[in-house]
């Protein structure tokens, strides 16, 4: 909206709302071809505080419109996490005169209940629009799950189990996940519980997702269980399991740790519902070691670019690639294309980006990754740096010399990536946007996203090697602000 969103590090490419606290997506559903997106959203401070559900719609997942918040903390507490669905069956019987009703499901967390020290203050609740969003109505009977005398009980993801006729509910319990049916949205009855042996327990269990996903004609079900803290680099991160899920239960096929994006900040990701067999994901573009200190003034934190997710087979078994939304290509203009260019040592590609003011994809295909370090930067001497170590086959993000860096002590740091490709022909897309890189490397087998606060644009972009290195290809394609 007109000449808002253009304060220094304000993400011109990414979701952010126009001033205030926002964290998780929530609530994410497509309906009569728009995209919506609540989110975790303090209208009042850029610090947490008592939780709404903002509010933003689009109608292709890149530009975006800010709505009125939609829910509003009530007596029984704040709007903390959720999904949303389309009830189109009137499971619920919240439509009137054959309407479809979206029904929201989120947790109430009660303050009063916290400070008093009983174990049950976080509970399931629902509300319902009638006018494709705009305004909802909570249910008169909530909550409409209880508390069973668990602290953390949160963040419902549902979805419509074709099968059995009935919404499966996954829901963060503490350190495990536990599933409810109904089948309606209001009588939730307890199916199974998972994962207190099974992946990574640094932390608390947040923010689920569960949907199935095909690979060579075969459904994988995916589990993704959001972790805060115990991410691979530190705080919070986004871990999934790849099984099987009949209805009732969810069966890994192993017990590895996958991790859907590697780097320092990506969390609380999970996906669209009613999208059909395509599965977009979207994450906060932040980290609770640091969320809350961000040195930003009218708003604080944003969302990753939407990626389309995918199942592949890696050095890991099957996994999750991550690609970005093709949509992306209504902000792209004048992609410049360079074949079989060499690098001996250092090839200077500013010049090639010093116009685009810091947004834009860069794409790499090239013959050996050794030695690989491209470096963003601005003349104060304030650098990132994206590469890849060949003696651990790893891939690394380093914001160490980023600029302000000094807001939390573990902010400053080089963080670390296993490649799980075995192609010896690897690709790298990495999508730059004033204060913050997404690094998809391999066809997005590996995943990274950083955010980082320099004194000044990095304007200037190098490829660096330890000798020499061939592209195969180079491509730069500038990205337009979505808020012009
Ligand atoms: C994850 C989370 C959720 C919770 C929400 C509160 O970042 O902690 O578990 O519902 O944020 O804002």
């Amino acid at each position: 909206s007109g000449i808002s969103r253009q304060e220094p590090h304000r993400p011109q490419v990414h979701f952010s709302p126009e001033q205030h606290w926002v964290n998780d997506p929530n609530g994410m559903v497509y309906f009569n071809h728009t995209y919506h997106l609540f989110f975790q959203y303090y209208p009042k401070d850029i610090i947490w505080g008592p939780m709404h559900w903002g509010h933003a719609v689009s109608k292709d997942l890149v530009h975006w419109k800010e709505l009125p918040i939609a829910l509003y903390p009530d007596s029984l507490g704040y709007i903390f996490s959720g999904s949303a669905v389309v009830d189109s069956n009137n499971t619920s019987g919240f439509g009137k005169k054959g309407q479809v009703p979206l029904v929201a499901i989120f947790t109430h967390h009660d303050p009063k209940g916290e400070k008093a020290g009983t174990d049950v203050f976080q509970n399931q609740s629902i509300a319902y629009s009638l006018d494709e969003g705009n305004t909802w109505t909570k249910y008169a009977g909530n909550p409409v799950l209880k508390n069973p005398g668990i602290k953390d009980f949160r963040d419902p993801k549902v979805m419509w189990y074709a099968k059995q006729k009935k919404w499966v509910m996954t829901l963060a319990t503490k350190d495990h996940i536990t599933f409810y049916s109904a089948p309606d949205l209001k009588t939730w009855k307890k199916e199974s519980e998972f994962g207190l042996r099974e992946g990574a327990h640094g932390g608390v269990w947040e923010c689920p997702d569960l949907f199935p996903l095909k690979l060579s004609g075969k459904t994988y079900w995916i589990l993704v269980v959001n972790l805060n803290p115990g991410g691979p680099n530190g705080g919070s991160a986004t871990q999934y399991f790849v099984g099987d899920f009949n209805g009732h239960q969810f069966t890994p096929m192993d017990t590895q740790t996958r991790w859907l994006d590697y780097g320092p900040d990506e969390y609380a990701g999970i996906t669209w519902s009613n999208t059909g067999s395509r599965k977009i994901f979207l994450g906060w573009m932040s980290n609770w070691e640091y969320a809350n200190q961000v040195p930003t003034q009218k708003w604080r934190n944003a969302m990753t670019i939407p990626r389309d997710l995918r199942l592949k087979q890696s050095k890991q078994g099957i996994v999750i690639a991550s690609a970005l939304v093709p949509e992306l290509v209504n902000i792209s203009a004048n992609t410049a294309v360079s074949k079989n260019v060499a690098v001996n040592k250092t090839l200077e590609l500013t010049d090639k980006v010093n116009k685009l003011k810091s947004q834009y994809i860069l794409k790499l295909t090239l013959a050996q990754l050794k030695g690989l370090t491209i470096k963003l930067s601005n003349k104060k001497g304030e650098e990132v740096l994206i590469g890849y170590d060949d003696v651990k086959d790893q891939y690394f993000i380093d914001r160490t010399k980023s600029g302000k860096v000094d807001f939390q002590k573990d902010f400053p740091g080089r963080f670390t990536a296993p490649r799980l490709s075995t192609s010896k022909s690897p690709d790298l897309t990495i999508v730059v946007d004033k204060a913050s890189v997404e690094l998809f490397a391999d066809g997005g087998l590996t995943t990274m996203t950083a955010v980082y606060f320099p004194n000044e644009d990095f304007t200037g972009l190098a490829i660096n090697a330890d000798g020499k290195l061939k592209l195969n290809t180079l491509a730069i394609t500038g990205l337009k602000s979505i808020w012009k």
